[in-house]
């Protein structure tokens, strides 16, 4: 019986060596956005947390976070967002209508609409990541 191999990175090297086609990559970006995407709530919600201090409390958090690299940070989370999102309902459409034959079609409309939607991202958030407040 296939066994997989035991340790963390082991297995999903293993996974991805098994099997290096676009639904392996896509699996695995998909749980490593999920991933992040579960720290970034808890982030966030720590930062939403300081409220409860007071006014003054949460302005300072905020103007604390208006820095060059919190802004570049803030691109890539459009990035992991916008990432998880449209993989997700690549899934979704293909789980639906049973379109497992055409997924790799779908994921690549998919990563067109997010290659356009980084673009976008990159002309509006980068002038305003480099300008004072
Ligand atoms: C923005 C809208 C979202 C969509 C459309 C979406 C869609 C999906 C889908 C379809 C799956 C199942 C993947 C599969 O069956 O292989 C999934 C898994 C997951 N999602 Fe999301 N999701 C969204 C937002 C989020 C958010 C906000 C978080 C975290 C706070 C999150 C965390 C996760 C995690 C941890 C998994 C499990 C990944 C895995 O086990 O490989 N997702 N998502």
């Amino acid at each position: 019986m296939y066994q997989p191999k035991s340790g963390f990175f082991k297995k999903y090297k293993e996974a991805v060596g098994l099997n290096p086609n676009v639904g392996t990559w896509s699996w695995l970006l998909h749980r490593v956005t999920g991933a992040i995407l579960v720290l970034y709530l808890f982030m966030h919600l720590f930062a939403l947390s300081s409220s409860i201090a007071g006014e003054s409390t949460f302005n300072a958090w905020l103007s604390n976070l208006q820095t060059p690299l919190t802004h570049i940070l803030e691109i890539g989370l459009v990035a992991v967002v916008a990432f998880h999102l449209l993989n997700g309902l690549r899934i979704t459409i293909a789980d639906f209508f049973l379109l497992t034959r055409p997924h790799r079609v779908l994921f690549w409309i998919a990563m067109l609409i997010f290659v356009a939607f980084l673009i976008i991202t990159l002309i509006v958030f980068l002038p305003r990541a480099f300008s004072p407040h």
